[in-house]
């Protein structure tokens, strides 16, 4: 007999303002348990994760496993070469497969589309760890991590510098439903895709600048975020890229224009020299390691929703 599914988590969008602010919550509680030594929460007893790859990764892979691992769970690993979906199997039947043995789907996939068609056939709860489009479990931990360094999400700068990848299309997902002041800077040609900026902006909840000046955009951030210039997928146009990027690197002048209270962010993980400097990655306005350890108790959150515990 298949089980109804309870929920997906694809886009943060997906969901309303309360119950993203629910989720936000219940991270930073479990955190505080985890972090407690308190080992008597174990939700996730008796259950199964399927962890799929279709790309590599340190922190989604080994926080997503210890996560589901630390609230009683067991997950399962499996690499691009294991299933290799799409060739070896379709990826509906990974889907349907993966629901006889699982009771919950992790997975990180090259097209959004992939990530689409596993929650179609999964009957399962199917949790995105990136696509070519977004990032949501990301910028999830970014706001938990926005909030524990500058006390709230509501009403705070956010310049984003680089890229306009799958990393800012889940920051446009989190302002279309908390009011913040959201600018991002890319080459021209590289901005992020239209149709989610206008989406966000329609959601009339946050200033959204998209522009092709870092220097305009950082004044006055309290967060700089950058990613790297050419991400998975992407590799053989590093080269070209650093070249059409120039001037988009995170140094200490462009930290200085944003102000003496700005953090600098990096999902990770980074090139150090290219999209950003060692000083300012280095430096002690970085909080890179404080928001990658939030992957795990956003992730841990975002499971506890979808398995409506
Ligand atoms: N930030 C992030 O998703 O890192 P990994 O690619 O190492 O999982
Ligand atoms: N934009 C990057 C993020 C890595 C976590 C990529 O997709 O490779």
């Amino acid at each position: 007999v298949e089980k109804t599914k309870v929920k997906d988590f694809l886009h943060i969008n997906d969901f309303d303002r309360d119950t993203i602010k629910k989720i936000l919550n219940r991270a930073i509680e479990v955190k505080e348990l985890i972090k407690s030594g308190d080992k008597t929460f174990q939700p996730f007893k008796g259950k199964t994760l399927a962890m799929v790859f279709a790309k590599p990764s340190l922190r989604t892979h080994v926080s997503f496993e210890t996560g589901f691992s630390l609230l009683g769970g067991h997950a399962v690993y499996l690499a691009p070469e294991d299933i290799q979906m799409g060739s070896r199997e379709e990826t509906r039947d990974v889907a349907r497969i993966l629901s006889r043995f699982t009771d919950i789907v992790m997975a990180r996939v090259f097209t959004h589309e992939d990530i689409l068609t596993l929650s179609k056939y999964a009957t399962v709860p199917v949790v995105n760890g990136l696509t070519d489009y977004n990032h949501p479990c990301q910028i999830m931990a970014d706001a938990i991590t926005v909030i524990e360094h500058l006390s709230r999400i509501e009403g705070t700068k956010i310049a984003y510098v680089g890229d306009g990848n799958n990393v800012v299309h889940s920051w446009l997902e989190l302002a279309s439903l908390f009011p913040i002041h959201f600018t991002c800077a890319t080459p021209k040609g590289f901005e992020p895709d239209a149709k989610t900026v206008e989406k966000a902006r329609q959601a009339g909840i946050s200033k959204i600048v998209i522009t092709n000046d870092p220097k305009e955009a950082v004044k006055g951030a309290d967060i700089v975020y950058t990613d790297v210039w050419a991400s998975m997928g992407q590799k053989e146009e590093a080269q070209k890229r650093r070249l059409m990027f120039k001037g988009f690197q995170v140094d200490q002048s462009l930290m200085d224009l944003a102000g003496s209270n700005a953090l600098f962010m990096h999902c990770l993980p980074a090139e150090k020299g290219v999209e950003v400097t060692e000083e300012v990655i280095e430096g002690p306005k970085s909080i890179i390691f404080a928001q990658a350890e939030n992957r795990l108790h956003a992730q841990n959150a975002i499971m506890l929703h979808v398995l409506g515990e």
